[in-house]
C-alpha cells in the first residue's frame, strides 16, 4: 500500500543543523555566503568548506535552488534556496516561496534523494507573515508529493513551540479529502505493476498520474484506469522505456468522464 501523505511529512520543533537527513535547506541569501538566522547556523555547523563551495556556485535567484555537499553536519548535502523578501504582498512574494520549495525538491529528487528538511524560509529576518508562509510551505510539498513517489520525507522545521502547532493545524485542513493524493498512488501503484509484468519503464508516469489522477473518485476507477493502461501496454508490446500515447491517456480520461 502506497505511503500516505502523513506518513511522509513530518512537522518538529528543533535545530535543522542537527538532523541526518539527505539534505537539509538553507534559508539564504543570493550572494549564498553566509547570514544571520538558520544561514548562520548551518555554515557554522558545516565548517567553512561549506563557504568555499558556496563561493563557486556564482550566488542564487530568488526562489531557485542549488546544491552543496553538507561537509560537518550530519546531513549528506545542504539545498541554498532565496526566499522573497516581504513586501507587502505585491511582488509575486507566495509564488517566489513556493518556487523555494518546489525547485528544492525538485533538485533532491533530480540528485537522487529521498529525505530533505525545510526551515520555515522567510519568516525571519525577510519579514514574510508566518501563516501565510506555512500555509505555502504545506500545500507546495503535498503538490509536489502527489506526484513525486521519489521523495520519501519531507520534514518541516519549526524554531519555537507555537511555529509547531501552526503547521499542524494547517497541515490537518490541507490534507482533509486528498483523494486526488490518494489517486495519483494508486495510478503509480498500477504503473509499476504494469512496468514489472511486461518489463518495461513507462516514461511519461508523471503526466499519465497528472492527468487521470484528478479524475478519478474511487480505487475501482484507478484500478479501471490501470486495466486499460495494461491492456494498451500489451497491445502495443514495446521493451525498456514506453511512452503512453497522449490519445490512450485522454481515452481513459473521457472513459472515467463518461462512466
Ligand atoms: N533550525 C531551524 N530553523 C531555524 C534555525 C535553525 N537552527 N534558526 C533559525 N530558524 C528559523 C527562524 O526562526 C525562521 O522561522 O528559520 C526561519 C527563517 O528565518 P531566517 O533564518 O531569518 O531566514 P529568512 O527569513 O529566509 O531570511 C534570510 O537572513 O540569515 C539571513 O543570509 C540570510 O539574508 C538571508 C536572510
Amino acid at each position: 500500500m502506497p505511503a500516505g501523505i502523513e506518513e511522509r511529512v513530518m512537522i518538529i520543533e528543533g535545530d535543522i543543523t542537527t538532523l541526518r537527513v539527505d539534505a537539509i535547506v538553507n534559508a539564504a541569501n543570493p550572494s549564498l555566503l553566509g547570514g544571520g538566522g538558520v544561514d548562520g547556523a548551518i555554515h557554522r555547523a558545516a565548517g567553512p568548506e561549506l563557504r568555499e563551495e558556496c563561493r563557486g556556485l556564482g550566488g542564487c535567484r530568488t526562489g531557485e535552488a542549488k546544491i552543496t555537499r553538507g561537509y560537518r553536519l550530519p546531513a549528506r548535502f545542504v539545498i541554498h534556496t532565496v526566499g522573497p523578501v516581504w513586501k507587502g504582498g505585491t511582488c509575486d512574494e507566495d509564488e517566489l516561496l513556493a518556487s523555494c520549495y518546489r525547485n528544492s525538491l525538485a533538485l533532491a529528487e533530480l540528485s537522487g534523494l529521498q529525505s530533505i528538511a525545510f526551515p520555515a524560509i522567510s519568516t525571519g529576518a525577510y519579514g514574510f507573515p508566518r501563516e501565510r508562509a506555512a500555509r505555502i510551505a504545506v500545500r507546495t510539498v503535498i503538490g509536489f508529493l502527489t506526484y513525486h513517489p521519489a521523495i520519501k520525507k519531507v520534514i518541516l522545521v519549526c524554531h519555537g513551540n507555537d511555529a509547531c502547532s501552526l503547521y499542524r493545524d494547517i497541515f490537518g485542513q490541507e490534507i482533509s479529502g486528498t483523494t486526488e493524493y490518494e489517486m495519483a498512488q494508486a495510478i503509480f501503484s498500477h504503473l509499476s505493476m504494469i512496468e514489472a509484468s511486461h518489463g518495461i519503464r513507462i516514461k511519461n508516469r508523471e503526466t499519465i498520474a497528472r492527468t487521470i489522477a484528478p479524475a478519478l473518485k474511487s480505487d475501482t476507477q484507478a484500478l479501471s484506469a490501470g486495466i486499460s493502461l495494461n491492456n494498451w501496454v500489451a497491445v502495443a508490446g514495446g521493451s525498456g522505456e514506453v511512452t503512453v500515447p497522449q490519445s490512450v491517456i485522454r481515452t481513459i480520461l473521457d472513459s472515467l468522464k463518461s462512466g
